[in-house]
């Protein structure tokens, strides 16, 4: 049975939903309604949306349908982080796709059309990290303007610790005892008074750039943006998602070491890697067999961290 958990719970109005969860909308229909105004050329089922290539006057563009009203939510916030980007970011050698299309779907699944990012991943989820080597200055640069937008005054800091202890709470107790995930949640919870606010991405991993067939990089997924997160959040996702997903901690490392020399602040850096440590033994709880082995050794990694 799948756990009910507050980390993915969302409101809407007087409604709480999950947003992970979807359903399974006919892609018959989903075609016979986004014929009207395309040509259809592609549809599939994402793990949480229909997605699609729709064309129109021989220009390809992408279709992102929520399944769900709890997703519906997020995607449009990534409409939202879509207009974000490209209204304060005028350069041209990183892209995110820019919206040309939203709408409901049968009155209630949020759908976006936007531009066509024709390339390839620079990593997938189950992919040999050694191809995104190359891009780690871009990668780096990249995370750095999204910081450069502008950022709005909130109590950033105190969403952050609710977020984080969320996490934790939603970690099986016996790991939090066998991990001593606690530790992990004092540094996170020390260190915020000294993080700034800056705008993230929210899901900033490798499986999210694609390198376009004319070399530039397009960064999609924007569904966790946030004009107000904390600095560094974006890199510090980067780095856990490449030690334990990708399972190469000597490339997170190495990511570690370049910021170290463009002079971020290793106390900095610790708070939000302790708090992406915590998810990431989340994470690892909510998949079908569980080992933390990778969750652990990160852990490790960040508390040695000075
Ligand atoms: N703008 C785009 N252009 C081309 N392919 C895209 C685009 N956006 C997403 N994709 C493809 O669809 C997949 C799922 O998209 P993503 O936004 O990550 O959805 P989800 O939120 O369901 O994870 C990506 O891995 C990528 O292959
Ligand atoms: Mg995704």
């Amino acid at each position: 049975m799948t756990r009910v958990l507050n980390s993915f719970k969302v409101r809407a109005g007087n409604k709480i939903l999950d947003y992970r969860l979807g359903e399974k909308l006919n892609l018959n229909q989903v075609k016979l309604f986004f014929q009207k105004n395309y040509q259809v050329k592609k549809l599939w089922n994402g793990s949480r949306h229909v997605l699609g290539i729709l064309t129109r006057n021989n220009v390809d563009y992408f279709l992102k349908l929520s399944t769900s009203e709890g997703i519906s939510i997020f995607t449009k916030n990534e409409h939202k982080w879509n207009d974000y980007f490209n209204e304060y970011t005028k350069v041209n050698n990183y892209l995110v796709p820019k919206n040309h299309g939203r709408g409901y779907f049968q009155k209630k699944y949020f759908y976006l059309i936007t531009d066509y990012f024709d390339g390839k991943l620079i990593c997938e989820i189950n992919g040999d990290v050694n191809n995104l080597v190359v891009h780690i200055d871009d990668i780096i640069l990249l995370s750095e303007l999204i910081q450069k937008m502008p950022v709005v005054e909130s109590d950033y800091r105190m969403r952050f610790i609710n977020k984080v202890n969320s996490w934790f709470n939603d970690i099986p107790s016996s790991i939090c005892k066998r991990y001593k995930v606690k530790t992990l949640l004092d540094i996170a919870e020390k260190g915020v008074d000294g993080l700034s606010s800056k705008p993230r991405h929210g899901d900033f991993t490798p499986w999210h750039i694609i390198k376009l067939f004319d070399h530039r990089l397009g960064l999609i997924d924007g569904e966790h943006f946030l004009p107000d997160g904390v600095e560094n959040y974006d890199i510090c996702f980067f780095i856990q998602r490449v030690f334990s997903v990708l399972k190469n901690p000597i490339v997170a490392r190495n990511i570690y070491s370049q910021l170290l020399i463009k002079g971020y602040k290793k106390n900095k850096l610790k708070t939000v890697l302790a708090a992406r440590a915590i998810g990431g033994f989340l994470d690892e709880s909510l998949i079908e067999k569980s080992e933390y082995n990778f969750a652990s050794r990160f852990k490790d990694w960040v508390m040695q961290l000075d």
